[in-house]
């Protein structure tokens, strides 16, 4: 798969704008899409992202014998991966990162806006522990302010997660998250599907797909 680079942002990597693509997008915009389609399309672009990002592993030569009893050089991947989900709706992407990689560890951070200061807060992180010696993939649907994000990398960072190491899995980015993250994480790579507009004054991606977490888990 070759991702288009976003010139400015070198490790900011788009999806291919596939028909296939657009039209899975497309679909998840909708406001008329029902639960049960949104969750199913939103799935398959978060297979497609988990993917890409998996484009991003180093690997290393492997040789194998193959049943023909020939020995054949490959490549395997170098190192192991783990996913960190942002509730609530990073948790939707889950499944998707499982289906790829079995067994994967996954970890989780609550992160939400603090109603005295307006920053966001971490109530809540569980990572596995050795979180430290892995890739991590990052995982959230909508990439708004940026403010979650940034403070769930932190909590990477406290883990002793070398930065360069962050996957941050996403479907769709505001250009000012964009150039929140690269410019608190310049060597984090964000992987995503799009990039939309800009946010509306509630901090909504426009033109987005609402709610990302009420229409996967159905409390719209
Ligand atoms: N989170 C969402 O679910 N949607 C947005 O538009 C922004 C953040």
């Amino acid at each position: 798969m070759n991702c288009k680079k976003l010139e400015q942002y070198p490790n900011v990597f788009l999806l291919p704008q596939t028909n296939q693509l657009k039209a899975l997008l497309t679909i998840i915009r909708d406001r008329t899409t029902k639960r049960p389609d949104f969750v199913f399309y939103a799935d398959r672009i978060i297979r497609l992202l988990v993917e890409e990002g998996l484009n991003h592993l180093p690997v290393v030569p492997k040789k194998i014998t193959t049943p023909l009893d020939i020995e054949f050089e490959g490549v395997g991947f170098e190192g192991q991966i783990c996913g960190v989900s942002i509730m609530r709706a990073g948790e939707s992407m889950e499944q998707g990162l499982r289906h790829v990689c079995t067994g994967v560890r996954i970890g989780k951070v609550l992160i939400q806006r603090d109603e005295e200061t307006a920053m966001p807060k971490l109530y809540y992180s569980k990572l596995p522990l050795d979180i430290s010696d892995r890739y991590v993939f990052l995982l959230d649907p909508m990439l708004a302010t940026g403010g979650s994000a940034i403070e769930a990398v932190r909590v990477l960072l406290r883990a002793n997660v070398p930065e360069e190491r962050i996957l941050f899995i996403n479907l769709i980015c505001s250009p000012e998250g964009i150039s929140n993250m690269t410019a608190a994480f310049p060597k984090i790579r964000i992987i995503t599907s799009e990039v939309d507009e800009c946010m509306n004054e509630q901090k909504f991606i426009v033109p987005g797909l609402g709610d990302f977490g009420d229409r996967y888990f159905g409390t719209n």
